[in-house]
């Protein structure tokens, strides 16, 4: 018989964070248990090294015993002794000493959560408010007061889901400009608004139905298409946390004039093209432009006196790009060994 026993008291150590303390009992201590079956062996043992190994022994024993007793108390105080949690969503119950029901493990803020948390702490310390939008809206805010009045062609580029009482589920965070303009009128406003959009689109690697937009508003005397890009530009190299070269295209929003798309260079690879970017050296990452004075003055706001910029960043594009993730689906789909390395 082998008098080493550092074998098994290595197995024993790994087997106490893995077994409950019944099949520590059954495993060790059993009739026909490991260390039973070592102590029956004892006899065969030479008399020089008995003393010791006998010694060893017990000490394995004593302490299997004395873990197998604590771990009862604990489970007792927690009232889990032979409870299982049969909603468990994986094999929690057999392979956990403690066997925790599913809220004792420790949760994380999803992803999308923590960007959105440290990209409304840059707007705060730029002295923004922030005003969360709605994820059930109507027909006015969604588009009459965005200057889209019926029948106008642009309500096609916003296909979402309506109710059948005419709510509509918000297909951009637009929605919040002319609440935002009325609630903290008048000027100057600085506020950004995150909220949850909505859209009818075939799902791919970077298209989903529900997402997440920051939509922000900038109005006051003498405000410029200049502010408006030192603004953002200055936001956006706080958190991608790299200078960035920027240039603007023009686009189309009924709800501004100019209308621009806010393009940078990529923070990846300098411009030199990298799949980030699609080896372009650029990223289209957002609308914006000045406020289109029918927005302003559906909001109550005298566009003769004031003006203002706005945009409307997609949270979870951000998201993807500030985490490397290479599809949008994941922060979605509730994976958890996705979710765990964030
Ligand atoms: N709401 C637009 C969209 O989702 C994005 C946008 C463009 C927002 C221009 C703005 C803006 O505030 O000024 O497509």
């Amino acid at each position: 018989m082998s008098k080493d026993l550092s074998e098994i008291v290595k197995q024993i150590d790994s087997d106490i964070h893995s077994l409950s303390s019944v099949e520590i009992k059954q495993k060790y201590l059993s009739k026909n248990g490991i260390v039973t079956t070592l102590f029956k062996g004892i006899k065969d043992i030479s008399q020089e090294e008995i003393g010791e190994y006998g010694k060893k022994l017990n000490d394995i024993k004593n302490l299997l015993e004395e873990n197998i007793k604590r771990r009862k108390e604990e489970d007792i105080s927690e009232g889990t002794q032979y409870s299982i949690d049969p909603t468990a969503p994986f094999d929690i119950n057999s392979k956990l000493t403690r066997r925790p029901k599913i809220l004792d493990l420790k949760g994380s803020k999803h992803p999308l959560m923590q960007e959105l948390e440290n990209i409304l702490d840059i707007f705060q310390r730029m002295g923004f408010d922030v005003m969360e939008s709605k994820q059930l809206d109507d027909d006015f805010h969604m588009f009459e007061s965005l200057n889209f009045p019926k029948g106008h062609p642009a309500r096609d580029m916003y296909d979402t889901f309506w109710t059948q009482d005419g709510f509509v589920l918000p297909a951009h965070t637009s929605t919040m400009q002319n609440r935002a303009l009325r609630k903290l009128g008048p000027p100057p406003i600085r506020v950004v608004l995150p909220g949850r959009c909505f859209r009818n689109e075939a799902t791919d690697a970077s298209h989903e139905h529900t997402f997440y937009q920051i939509e922000g508003i900038y109005v006051d005397k003498g405000i410029s298409f200049a502010n408006m890009l030192a603004v953002i530009k200055e936001y956006l190299e706080k958190y991608l946390e790299t200078d960035l070269d920027i240039k603007v295209q023009p686009s189309y929003f009924p709800f501004t004039e100019p209308d621009t798309e806010f393009v940078i260079s990529c923070p990846f690879c300098s411009k030199k093209g990298c799949s980030t970017c699609g080896y372009t050296g650029w990223i289209e990452l957002m609308g914006c432009g000045m406020i289109h004075p029918n927005v302003l003055k559906a909001g109550g706001i005298d566009p003769l006196q004031y003006s203002g910029f706005a945009w409307g960043v997609g949270l979870d594009r951000l998201t993807l790009i500030k985490k490397g993730i290479g599809d949008i689906r994941k922060l979605r789909d509730g994976d958890i060994n996705f979710l765990k390395q964030f």
